[in-house]
């Protein structure tokens, strides 16, 4: 991916974040997926006093894609802390591996980001052909 496009996807998250409605962690975070043919769509964490009932950035994201039918995906990009390059949670990496997400951006700034695979982040993932091997 070029260094615009990424930056482009940076500045998404960042617009997505500014929704964030984190009272209880207080750690705002927002996310951007791209899909294959040049869409983008936002997502920012949505938290709940019951704790385990809040929602993490990348699948809000996800989730608007997909509820818009898009199945195909280039690429996602995080920001959460200016301090640290946010990394998705377990769950958030089970989701992007099931729509095969390649790229993940985690970001900490529009300049100062680290890129990773989705197998550098979840190797060995559970996958369609376990299901069938019981
Ligand atoms: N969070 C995300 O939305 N994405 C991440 O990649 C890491 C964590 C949220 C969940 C919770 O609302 C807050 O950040 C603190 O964990």
């Amino acid at each position: 991916m070029r260094a615009e496009e990424i930056r482009f996807l940076l500045e998404k998250a960042e617009e997505a974040r500014k929704g964030s409605y984190s009272p209880y962690s207080r750690y705002p975070v927002g996310a951007a997926v791209l899909t294959e043919d040049g869409r983008v769509f936002g997502g920012c964490n949505m938290e709940n006093v019951s704790y385990p009932a809040s929602l993490c950035a990348e699948r809000n994201a996800i989730g608007s894609a997909v509820t818009a039918g898009e199945r195909a995906f280039r690429a996602i990009a995080i920001i959460g802390s200016r301090d640290d390059y946010t990394m998705p949670c377990g769950i958030c990496r089970q989701v992007m591996a099931e729509f095969h997400v390649p790229l993940i951006i985690c970001g900490k700034s529009m300049e100062d980001y680290r890129l990773f695979t989705l197998d550098e982040l979840f190797p060995s993932a559970f996958q369609e052909e376990g299901l069938k091997k019981q």
